[in-house]
């Protein structure tokens, strides 16, 4: 008789572990109900958005919709019990909302939507892309209500109507590759952001941020675009030496007054470094000169002195330009300078 100590499993059995292991890595569970039940309340409150106006012909009023026509709400139907095939959604193999894409629909929120902060946008917690662009979102505290969508990797809230501080949870969304608010009423400062170590564009122009920029920021090591142009950012433009793979920084049209470490050493791997448009004092940063990546220098209109650095102007192989006009630098070369 031989018998062996060894554990025998059959294919079915193996390939169901594999399967179960699978259910259990990806995503997380999900309940499908709950998930109906947000998105049929989220479609509620873009409805109560719609604005009243009076019929001229019978007197009565009528709900006015402002919606973009192309955005084919009728698909929104809740008698459908499968939000995968209405029109912007999309969902993964096992049916769970993967992602909300309406940009452009010109959307109309009520006041009141997000004052529930209990309800807010629970149950979309597998939901990675978000992109609301150009919608007026009047409800307070939406941002904060985006806090539980753990596994966002995209949110796109730009060209709405914002008016709130940016919430300290948004630390929370640590799969964030891209995270684009500019063209708000966004204000206060920037919150600790440094668990978002995925973020690859960040974009908050055009918002109403004043404060300091916040040394945090260098923890955010993918890092790709920062654009934190036309805000009030005040104080000095922190150390981003960690920022290996940042690739494009615009500080534009702040009132930043110079930077941290005078030398600016780094981001290393920087190609456009736009500062025009701030009240950066002193001499230009030295720093410039060893940031051999650099293609594009914009810092003009600010009140820098002193010398334009040996070495500044470099061969290079790409095209290169340089904007120093509107200071008051002395040497060799002053104004723009394109080198091709
Ligand atoms: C799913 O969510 C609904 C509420 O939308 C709830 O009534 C139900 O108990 C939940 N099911 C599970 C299994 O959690
Ligand atoms: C909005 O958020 C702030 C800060 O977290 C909180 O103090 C306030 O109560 C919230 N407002 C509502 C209506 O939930
Ligand atoms: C950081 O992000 C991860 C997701 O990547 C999340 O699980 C964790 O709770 C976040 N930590 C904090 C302190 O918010
Ligand atoms: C960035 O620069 C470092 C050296 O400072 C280099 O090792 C790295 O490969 C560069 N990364 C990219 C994405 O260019
Ligand atoms: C530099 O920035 C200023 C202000 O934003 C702009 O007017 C100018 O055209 C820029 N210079 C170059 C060379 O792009």
């Amino acid at each position: 008789m031989v018998s062996s100590g060894a554990m025998w499993v059959s294919w079915p059995q193996v390939s169901l572990l594999v399967w179960v292991l699978v259910l259990f890595k990806v995503g997380g569970a999900f309940n499908a109900s709950q998930e109906l039940d947000t998105l049929i309340l989220f479609r509620k409150y873009i409805f109560m958005g719609i604005y009243w106006e009076e019929d001229d012909q019978a007197g009565r009023m009528t709900g006015k919709i402002e919606f973009e026509q192309n955005c084919l709400w009728e698909s929104w139907n809740e008698i459908d019990k499968s939000p995968c095939a209405w029109f912007g959604i999309s969902c993964t193999s096992d049916g769970s909302v993967r992602a909300i894409d309406l940009p452009g629909c010109n959307l109309q929120f009520s006041d009141s939507t997000f004052e529930d902060g209990s309800r807010g946008l629970r149950g979309l917690e597998n939901l990675q892309q978000f992109r609301l662009t150009g919608s007026y979102i009047g409800g307070i505290n939406f941002t904060e209500s985006l806090c539980t969508l753990v596994s966002l990797q995209e949110l796109d809230l730009s060209d709405g109507s914002l008016v709130e501080d940016l919430p300290d949870c948004l630390n929370q969304l640590g799969n964030l590759r891209h995270l684009h608010l500019d063209g708000n009423f966004f204000r206060g400062s920037i919150p600790r952001l440094d668990n978002l170590t995925k973020l690859q564009v960040f974009s908050i122009s055009r918002n109403k941020l004043s404060g300091p920029i916040g040394s945090h920021l260098n923890d955010l090591v993918s890092l790709v675009d920062l654009d934190l142009s036309s805000n009030h950012f005040s104080g000095s433009i922190p150390l981003l030496t960690n920022l290996v793979n940042l690739k494009n920084l615009n500080i534009n049209n702040n009132n930043l007054i110079g930077f941290e470490d005078p030398a600016f050493p780094g981001p290393q791997n920087l190609t456009r470094l736009l500062a025009s448009g701030n009240q950066l004092q002193g001499t230009l940063p030295v720093g410039i000169v060893q940031m051999l990546q650099l293609e594009v220098i914009n810092m003009s209109f600010n009140q820098f002195t002193g010398e334009i650095p040996e070495g500044i102007i470099r061969q290079v192989e790409r095209s290169f330009w340089l904007d120093l006009s509107n200071n008051q630098l002395g040497g060799s070369c002053r104004g723009t300078h394109s080198y091709q």
